[in-house]
């Protein structure tokens, strides 16, 4: 076993034990029990405490006068709500740093970066140590199920990305679709490097939702850690039109996806 066959195992071992807590925690919810559980309560405490001997016949209790301060009625806690993801406020040299929610790095249309961002990379694809790891899993995992894994693009600086986009304007003679597929420079997850086009080195395009290494890959390529980041019917949310070979590394967070799911990034990190 390798040492990320390890830092794999480990992590799905520690999302396994989350997500088991995390059930617990939504069936207490639902039934109205406290998050974390049930506590003695003081209430509980005092009806175990010694009895106070009754008070005898010769005791009278004065009656209730017109200025006796009623008891207020304790305010109820209010159930504390998850807290929601800070705004991108982001601008000028800030956008040389991306915007991150929960440790995941969100680059997009609306949560764009500047040329000067520059992640660390490693060969071949210029992708970050961590996802050419997790990729170089997928790949071998595939090849098991008897599918070659092939990466088409993985890296793309802003400036490569912004020649990309000007291309694809003229290939496609229509702008507007152009935009559908490509992203404007320091708005493409490419420059990330966590980003990356796969296929089976024979079709490539639209047709790869139909491919066996298309389907492979919506439904496994979460036990990696990547998400089908632009799923269908989702373009109003993600910028984008389904694409069903554009993969993003997210670690062990990929594993609240289900196979095939359609949830965006975005729906995940309740910034939609
Ligand atoms: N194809 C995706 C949207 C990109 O250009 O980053
Ligand atoms: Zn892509």
């Amino acid at each position: 076993m390798t040492g990320w066959g390890d830092v794999d195992l480990k992590w799905k071992l520690s999302r396994a034990v989350t997500a088991a807590l995390g059930v617990a925690l939504l069936a207490g919810c639902a039934t109205g029990l406290p998050a974390g559980g049930i506590t003695p309560s003081v209430d509980s405490a005092a009806a175990s405490a010694p009895v106070e001997p009754s008070p005898t016949a010769t005791v009278t209790t004065p009656p209730p006068t017109a200025s006796a301060t009623p008891t207020p009625t304790p305010t109820p806690t209010p159930t504390p709500k998850p807290g929601k993801p800070a705004k991108d406020t982001r601008k000028g040299a800030e956008l040389d740093i991306p915007y991150t929610v929960n440790g995941i790095i969100v680059v997009s249309p609306k949560h764009p970066v500047s040329k000067k961002y520059l992640p660390e990379r490693v060969k071949p694809n210029g992708l970050t140590a961590e996802t050419q790891a997790a990729l170089d899993e997928l790949t071998k995992a595939a090849k098991k199920d008897g599918l070659t894994v092939k990466v088409r693009s993985a890296y793309r600086s802003y400036a490569e990305q912004a020649k990309l986009l000007k291309q694809k304007i003229i290939e496609y003679g229509d702008e507007k679709k152009a935009r559908r597929y490509n992203a404007e420079a320091g708005k493409s997850e490419h420059q990330t490097g966590l980003a990356v086009d796969l296929w089976d080195g024979k079709t490539w395009g639209d047709g790869i939702r139909n491919t066996k290494l298309g389907k492979w890959l919506w439904k496994h390529a979460r036990e990696y850690g990547f998400i089908l980041r632009y799923p269908p019917g989702k373009e109003k949310i993600t910028g984008y039109i389904y694409e069903a070979w554009h993969f993003r590394y997210i670690g062990a967070d990929s594993l609240k996806f289900k196979p095939n799911d359609t949830k965006t990034l975005e729906e995940y990190l309740g910034i939609s």
